[in-house]
Parts: C-alpha cells; sequence; structure tokens
C-alpha cells in the first residue's frame, strides 16, 4: 500500500503568502477530528435531539448545534492567527482581542435535520483577513467571498472528510481510524456537464419562473427540451449534497421562494455560500444567485441569506441566463 500525504505534509507544501492561515486550517481541521467523534457517539452519548432553544435565525437548535458551535468556538479562541469569528450559531460576532491574522466564519454543524435520523451532516468554514492593527467589528466580517483566504468544509458520512482550498486548487481528506487526515482526492474537478440535479421538490409551487421552468425542462427528460433524462438527489445537508457534486457533478438550488418572501433564499452567504462558491468555482464549476456570482456579492449582514445555485457549470449558466 503506498503511503498517502497527511494534512500537516500538505500544508506545509502549500504556497500560501500568510503562513499563519495553515495554523487557522489545523486548528480547524483538528476540532472538527472532536466532531466527528460526537457525531458518531450519537444516542450513546446523548447528544441526540433539541436542545429547546432558538438561534438568532429563530431556527429550533439541536444538542448538537450547540456542542459542535462550543468545540469550534474554543478550538479558533486558542490560535493565535485568529482575531474573530462569526457562526450561524452565535447573533454576533466574537473577537479574541488580537488583532491582524484571520476571521473565521463558520456553520458548526449543516443539516441539522438530518442528526437524529443518522444522515450525513457537515462543518462549514471561510476564513477572512483581519483588520492590522486594531480589533475587528462586525462590518470586518462584511466581505466579498472573492476576499477569502480559505474555505473548506468537513463531511460526517460513511467516510469522514474534510474538503480544502487554500491558494487554489481543491483537495479532499479521509480521516483515518487513528485520527489522521490523509490526503485521498487530489485536485478535485466538476464535470461541465451533468444530468442529476439537487433541490426540495416540495417547494416547487413557491418558485419563481426561472427555477420552475429549468426543473420542468429537466423532468420532461428525453422527450423533452434537453433531450435526456434526469435523476434527482436531495440529502438536506448542504454539505453532503455539495460533496457529491464535487465527486461525480450535478446542480443544487436552494432557490429565493415565495413561502417567505423576504428572505432571499434559505442559505447564509458568510458561512454557507461563499465557501462553497469558492470550493465549487475552484473546482471548474459554477455558483450564482440565479444572476450574480456568489463570491461578488457584497454581504450587507452577518447572517444575511442568499438563493444559491451551484455545481455543474454549463447546468449554472442554464439557471442563470
Ligand atoms: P442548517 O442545518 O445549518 O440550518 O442548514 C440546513 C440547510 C442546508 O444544509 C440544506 O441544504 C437545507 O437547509 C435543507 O433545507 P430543507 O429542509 O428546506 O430541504
Ligand atoms: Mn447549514
Ligand atoms: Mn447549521
Amino acid at each position: 500500500m503506498t503511503t498517502l500525504k497527511t494534512l500537516a505534509d500538505h500544508l506545509a507544501a502549500e504556497q500560501t503568502a500568510d503562513v499563519a492561515v495553515k495554523d487557522v486550517v489545523a486548528a480547524i481541521a483538528k476540532a472538527c477530528i472532536q466532531i466527528s467523534n460526537v457525531v458518531a457517539s450519537g444516542a450513546i452519548s446523548g447528544s441526540l435531539g433539541a436542545a429547546g432553544q432558538v438561534n438568532v435565525q429563530d431556527e429550533e437548535q439541536k444538542k448538537l448545534d450547540i456542542i459542535t458551535n462550543d468545540i469550534l468556538r474554543d478550538a479558533l479562541k486558542a490560535c493565535p492567527a485568529v482575531a474573530g469569528l462569526a457562526s450561524e450559531e452565535l447573533e454576533e460576532i466574537e473577537t479574541t482581542g488580537r488583532a491582524g491574522g484571520f476571521l473565521v466564519t463558520f456553520d458548526p454543524l449543516d443539516g441539522s435535520s438530518n442528526i437524529d435520523v443518522n444522515v450525513s451532516v457537515g462543518t462549514i468554514f471561510s476564513i477572512l483577513p483581519a483588520p492590522e492593527g486594531r480589533e475587528a467589528t462586525e462590518a470586518d466580517f462584511l466581505l466579498s467571498g472573492r476576499q477569502q483566504v480559505a474555505a473548506g468544509y468537513v463531511v460526517y458520512g460513511p467516510q469522514t472528510m474534510l474538503v480544502l482550498t487554500l491558494s487554489k486548487g481543491v483537495f479532499g481528506f479521509t480521516m483515518s481510524a487513528e485520527g489522521d487526515w490523509l490526503l485521498t482526492h487530489e485536485t478535485v474537478s466538476i464535470n461541465a456537464d451533468t444530468a442529476e440535479f439537487a433541490i426540495n421538490m416540495s417547494n416547487q409551487r413557491h418558485w419563481a419562473e426561472p427555477v420552475r421552468r429549468y426543473i420542468d425542462d429537466c423532468l420532461q427528460g428525453k422527450d423533452g427540451p434537453r433531450g435526456k433524462n434526469f435523476n434527482m438527489r436531495w440529502v438536506a445537508s448542504m454539505v453532503a449534497d455539495v460533496h457529491r457534486i464535487l465527486m461525480r457533478g450535478g446542480i443544487f438550488l436552494y432557490p429565493w421562494d415565495a413561502r417567505e418572501p423576504d428572505k432571499p433564499g434559505k442559505l447564509r452567504l458568510l458561512y454557507e455560500a461563499n465557501p462553497m462558491a469558492l470550493i465549487v468555482e475552484r473546482a471548474g464549476g459554477k455558483a450564482t444567485d440565479g444572476k450574480t456570482a456568489i463570491l461578488d456579492l457584497q454581504p450587507t449582514r452577518l447572517h444575511q441569506r442568499v438563493p444559491v445555485v451551484l455545481g455543474s457549470a454549463n447546468e449554472v449558466d442554464l439557471v442563470s441566463a
């Protein structure tokens, strides 16, 4: 058997301008091994079920949303290169009192509706530059996705995998039984074409016209305007759906819909859409809000929501035309 490179080997060889970002990635990767163990222990550790409170987005928190948030928060605060953090589960930003270095935004547990039914969940993170010479404020987090220094996610599935982009390229690491991250997927790339879409079809009646038309055309299969049959998958964990797309192509949509017209989509820009968009673009795919590249959007609020269309480039172009 050939020896696989570890995450530490890979980081050592990475050509990033600021080497301290590697420490932040290493700290997150280590925390996610701890998260993987808690997630895997499920009912044994009593970590399933609701926490009995809601977060800033008025969503019911699961016990694991809080446990995983605490693990990442503690790990990041202990990392000297981190100046501040923002999380789906925290109403406000938190700073470490340090200046310079990096800001981290994260979704500690993505796909929380899947926890109690033992379906894949994940962690998503985005690393941004922090201001020099002073403590960070909330406004410092409102950077466009193009300014991300690194982004990644961990999927807790049949295998626990870390997928990462730093200076260029997308790399996948699989967690070994010994708790090491081993490089198993080099320079991941997404096929430009696909015949597989991911969308929550139960919202169909609420969609806007372009999305409705796109999915209608796919559903007509070989006899319709697309001239081929499409397959559908929806895990309801963005991490798992995006991971599948990185592995075998596909398109993922969480569009604007008319259920709550004031909410522009369900997913959050700073810790869900932006990191996933960077990974997808670096893998040769595309990510838009239906019109504009996600990475070009100027954030205005910490917990801002955004419609998301991402994956195989030619399909995303069809929806975003
Ligand atoms: P979170 O658990 O962090 O709130 O995110 C869940 C998101 C995303 O992972 C997934 O794609 C989507 O919600 C599923 O939404 P539906 O339940 O509406 O299908
Ligand atoms: Mn999420
Ligand atoms: Mn979450």
